[in-house]
């Protein structure tokens, strides 16, 4: 490959996130602040979804993830777990038609088991309806961990070997990476949290492998077209070397 193509290759692989996913953190604490149920928070928290939702669209950005539901979201009181699967019916109910139309796709990972069997429908319901769109993707975690996904990955490596199908030798990053529930997404680019808190609380662990990670202080409810802007402009900052070295160190050392 001549210098030119590569650094162009670069730069713009650099300056463009393809795939941003994001902690939707601090709806909690935007409802005390305003002295309000916990769960007012998360339903300010759907209109921020909406709002980032459109914007990611209109910055042109093919896939976005967010995290909606952990495996430790379930020690929650009872009424907030309720409203937090009440929410993703609703959000879907009332935003999947015009994500149908607007060529958006729609993936649902983590584990269904534990799942009412209402949500499995609406989830089932958006994953079928859009899955001949190609133009966005829209990937909810919904009580996804990234570690309960690698296990699950791992038991079904081991039900193809056990089956025949597979070899332990076939085990490498590409042949695992398929037997994870974002097998179908490329890796982050960019991974937000927002609300100060400056950890990844077991989101896309496998995935996050080489991604930028962005903390902006700014509570979820309060998200928007302008946030992510600021976020996408300090991730069009960063050197990704993916544990090479940086391309213009390649050139100028000749
Ligand atoms: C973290 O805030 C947020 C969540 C646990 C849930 C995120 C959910 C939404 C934004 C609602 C929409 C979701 C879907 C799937 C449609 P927190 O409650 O931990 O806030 P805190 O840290 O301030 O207490």
């Amino acid at each position: 490959m001549s210098p030119s193509v590569g650094l162009s290759a670069a730069v713009s692989y650099r300056n463009a996130a393809r795939h941003v996913a994001i902690i939707m953190d601090g709806n909690g604490r935007w409802a005390k602040a305003r002295g309000l149920p916990r769960t007012f928070g998360h339903r300010a928290g759907v209109q921020a979804l909406k709002r980032t939702v459109e914007a990611a669209d209109h910055l042109g950005i093919a896939w976005l993830t967010v995290f909606g539901f952990s495996t430790e979201n379930w020690s929650r009181p009872p009424q907030e777990v309720s409203e937090l699967m009440r929410l993703l019916k609703s959000y879907v109910e009332t935003d999947l038609h015009r994500l149908e139309r607007e060529g958006v796709r729609v993936h649902v990972i983590g584990e269904r088991t534990g799942l009412a069997p209402d949500i499995l429908e609406i989830i089932h319901r958006a994953e079928s309806r859009t899955r001949h769109n190609e133009r966005r993707h829209l990937q909810i975690a919904f009580n996804y961990g990234g570690r309960a996904d690698i296990v699950a990955a791992a038991r079904r490596f081991a039900d193809a070997v056990a089956s025949g199908r597979l070899a332990p030798g076939d085990c490498d990053e590409t042949t695992f990476g398929r037997f994870l529930s974002t097998s179908e997404a490329p890796p982050p680019d960019l991974i937000v949290r927002t609300s100060g808190e400056q950890r990844l609380s077991n989101f896309l662990l496998w995935d996050a492998a080489y991604a930028e990670l962005v903390f902006q202080d700014i509570l979820w409810p309060d998200y928007g077209a302008e946030a992510l802007k600021a976020a996408l402009a300090e991730y069009a900052g960063r050197d990704r070397r993916f544990g090479g070295v940086e391309v213009h160190d390649v050139l100028a050392a000749g």
